[in-house]
């Protein structure tokens, strides 16, 4: 990833962070020119929610809104009841300690802030999967830590430095591949031989397509019955419209959760007490998901038919709401192509310079969108 030398960012560079360059700047050109067609935009290019928050989770928010008091950094029992409800309900953990449940800010801030939370700092290697949502590289970069991209995904091999933490993440952002209950097991006891925290994050859960189950790092599968070393990251930003809302937690290791919660009790991270009543009750309730669900498998079918089509190849994207799809050529001029036709995607290389030849397709657009994608490929 390039890094940064413009002016703004002397104070970050002085404490020895060297933050990457912010890519989304290269696509303006080429939404300018999609913006220019005739049809308008067909904006696929980030996984922003554009369907309501459901109506019970606004409620809930609503019914919380006198908050007079300071809100606990740790959430409710309550809500870290739900959280070790929902583990159960919905992704076959029945194991999970409501005292290793965190909400967060969102999981953007904990995947930033991860690394500095675990004490990680110079010296210190986080691993990563080689193409991946750029955050991970960033909170190791904001901890004075080395990113590591890794090209294999099990893992670095040997001799190489100190290893404080393993992200994984599956469904992946931005190949949507899931990772199988071995592929996991062999990285937890892969982290757990170098004494590496194994943190993933798995916030496309809910969205497996085409009947994949989607194992979470938690599973007693997975995890050989011990969630020791282990944190799953969880949002709700996706599966339930509320990426306004910053609604997410993690769970797993009580001893790691409670060093989290003590620096973060200091640093004054705490959900707002509204917010924490919106997770509950949007924890609780299936329904909307599978309403939810529903609409992103219908968008999925008629975008893959489209790229299709098209002459795409659509690679993993076995879950989540990306398609990974390449032409085989480099992903600017597929990002140039489709901008003519007032298609606007995210070239692969964002994430890493292995996906130099993919194009992310989100399926985050209404299906008025979506439906115009199909007439413009077509
Ligand atoms: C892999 C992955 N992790 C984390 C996030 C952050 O989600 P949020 O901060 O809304 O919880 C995203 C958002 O796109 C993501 O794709």
């Amino acid at each position: 990833m390039t890094t940064v030398s413009g002016p703004g960012t002397g104070r970050a560079r002085r404490a020895g962070v060297t933050l990457p360059d912010f890519p989304w700047d290269r696509l303006v050109p080429f939404a300018q020119q999609a913006r220019a067609h005739p049809g308008g935009i067909v904006d696929l290019s980030v996984g922003t929610p554009v369907d309501p928050t459901p109506e019970l989770v606004q409620q809930a928010l609503a019914a919380a809104a006198d908050a007079p008091g300071y809100p606990q950094t740790y959430g409710t029992p309550p809500l870290r009841e739900a959280v070790a409800a929902w583990f159960a309900r919905r992704r076959g953990v029945p194991d999970v300690d409501p005292d290793g449940v965190l909400p967060t800010i969102g999981s953007k801030e904990l995947v930033a802030w991860l690394p500095t939370l675990l004490g990680l700092g110079a010296g210190d290697v986080v691993a990563h999967p080689a193409v991946a949502y750029p955050t991970y590289d960033v909170g190791a970069r904001l901890a004075g830590a080395t990113p590591l991209p890794m090209t294999s995904t099990l893992g670095p091999g040997p001799g190489t430095g100190a290893i404080g933490l393993v992200w994984v993440n599956s469904p992946g952002n931005p190949t949507g591949q899931v990772l199988g209950t071995e592929h996991l097991r062999k990285l937890v006891r892969w982290a757990r031989s170098i004494g590496a925290v194994l943190a993933s994050d798995e916030c496309y859960a809910e969205l497996g397509w085409d009947g994949v189950r989607v194992p979470s790092i938690l599973d007693p599968e997975v995890c050989e019955g011990s969630h020791e070393g282990l944190l799953a990251v969880y949002s709700l930003s996706k599966q339930s419209n509320l990426a306004g809302y910053r609604a997410s937690f993690v769970a797993g290791d009580p001893a790691l959760v409670r060093e989290l919660l003590e620096v973060r009790k200091h640093a004054g991270m705490i959900v707002p007490w509204p917010v924490q009543e919106a997770l509950r009750v949007a924890l609780g309730d299936d329904e909307h998901v599978a309403v939810q669900r529903e609409r992103y498998r219908a968008r999925r079918e008629q975008a893959r038919a489209a790229l299709e089509a098209a002459g795409f190849r659509i690679d993993h994207s076995q879950a989540g709401l990306y398609l990974w799809s390449t032409r085989d050529e480099p992903c600017m001029d597929t990002v140039a192509a489709l901008a003519a036709r007032g298609v606007l995607v995210a070239p692969g290389d964002f994430y890493g310079a292995a996906g130099a030849r993919h194009v992310r397709v989100a399926l985050t657009a209404t299906d008025e969108r979506i439906a115009q994608l199909a007439g413009r490929l077509a």
